[in-house]
């Protein structure tokens, strides 16, 4: 029987504290008029101390877990996209399986910036639809605030924070992932980097200093990339998946800029009402924005069963790609008392996480103390 692999739930996180254009203009030079005309952002959400990129991407994995019938040792992989992941090592994707108690689940990082996310639900599509894995988890999750040189009126107004995931189930349903094509241009890396942090440039006083570890971005040539490979991309995945551009309901792309999307729009001749668009009330959330727009199109009952749609994105390396979807209702009944079970779950995962940390220090002692002897 052939497999397909199913988008079967989403679910979003965004910080509560809300930055808008008038808090910048108090802070660089600039407007809340030439951020509107230029960008189409209104305003964006900005993460609190305590909150980082694994605890908004938990969040929005167990948001897009709730309404499915997988509990936490259901769950087989985890993926996470991030261009702010929680540490180098260990993968965030390590800390979110540990958070909401996936036992079974294999869990790691994927970097392609602000493509990622698309990236990601392909290879879990692709280890679902080969057999390997019945079920998977990918969010795609920032903090970019932590990472903007708040000084550089460039950069500063475009980014914002937030997670969005989706829960990609196996089914012999023909639908879901149809096609995806992946792309990249290495020698483009140097229009959108963090220059340090690295192994080619390590942290010091000076790389501080010189705020070498913030976004440095050539917003013209990442703007022109952007309107070509857009349009090439949702062309060529819609081949792919052997359908025509008047078959795709929505194109939810990459929330970047609002200019970059209608001229994708323009050139693609697809009206502005089959695009996704909130970039107003987020900002850039780089490898976050397709899934939060795909939740917020859910909620507002946008997507219905049957409809195609196309994720396409951009971003560093340079990487870009498109993917169709066709969205098939697979909803299956869960009983409050099992996802009130399951929450509970979630809660014991945390204690299990504590216990084991507790656990792993005295068997370290234990086995220190009489290796001495
Ligand atoms: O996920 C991928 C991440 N990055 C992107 O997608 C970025 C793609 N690029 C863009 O979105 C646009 O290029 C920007 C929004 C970054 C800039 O818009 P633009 O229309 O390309 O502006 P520009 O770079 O051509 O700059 C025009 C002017 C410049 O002044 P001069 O040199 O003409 O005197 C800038 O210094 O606007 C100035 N400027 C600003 N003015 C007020 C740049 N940022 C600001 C600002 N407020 N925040």
């Amino acid at each position: 029987m052939k497999r397909y692999a199913h988008i079967t739930s989403c679910g979003m996180a965004v910080p509560e504290r809300v930055f808008t254009n008038q808090d910048l203009e108090k802070m660089v030079d600039t407007t809340d008029e030439w951020i509107i005309s230029r960008t189409g952002i209104h305003e964006r959400h900005i993460a609190s101390p305590q909150e980082t990129t694994a605890s908004l991407a938990t969040a929005a994995a167990l948001n897009a877990l709730d309404p499915t019938p997988l509990d936490p040792d259901d769950v087989q992989l985890i993926i996470v996209a991030s261009a702010t992941p929680e540490h180098i090592f260990p993968a965030t994707a390590c800390i979110v399986q540990d958070n909401i108690g996936a036992v079974n689940a294999g869990a790691f990082d994927l970097s392609a910036a602000c493509t990622g996310f698309i990236f990601a639900v392909n290879m879990a599509a692709q280890a679902i639809r080969s057999g390997s894995i019945d079920n998977a988890i990918v969010i795609g999750s920032e903090t970019l605030s932590k990472i903007v040189n708040w000084e550089d009126r460039n950069t500063c107004v475009l980014f914002g924070d937030g997670a969005g995931a989706f829960v990609l189930q196996a089914s012999e349903i023909p639908g879901g992932v149809l096609s995806c094509v992946m792309r990249s241009d290495g020698s483009g890396g140097d229009l959108l980097s963090v220059p340090a942090g690295g192994s080619q440039m390590p942290t010091t006083m000076e790389t501080v200093a010189h705020n070498l570890h913030t976004i440095q971005m050539n917003g013209r040539e990442v703007f022109r990339f952007a309107t070509r490979e857009m349009a090439a991309a949702t062309r060529e995945a819609v081949a792919i998946a052997q359908l025509q551009l008047d078959d795709i309901n929505l194109i939810v792309p990459h929330q970047a800029n609002r200019r970059i999307i209608e001229t994708a729009a323009r050139s693609l001749r697809v009206p502005m009402d089959r695009i996704i668009m909130n970039i107003d009330r987020y900002g850039n959330t780089s490898t976050a924005s397709i899934p939060i727009a795909v939740c917020e199109a859910m909620d507002e009952g946008r997507i219905q069963s049957e409809d195609n749609l196309v994720l396409v994105g951009f971003g560093a390396g340079l990487t870009w790609g498109a993917m169709v979807i066709r969205c098939v209702e697979t909803e299956v009944y869960v009983a409050p008392t099992r996802r009130a079970r399951r929450r509970f779950l979630f809660v014991l995962a945390r204690l299990r996480s504590f216990v084991r940390r507790v656990l792993r220090k005295l068997e370290g002692l234990i086995w220190s103390t009489s290796s001495k002897k």
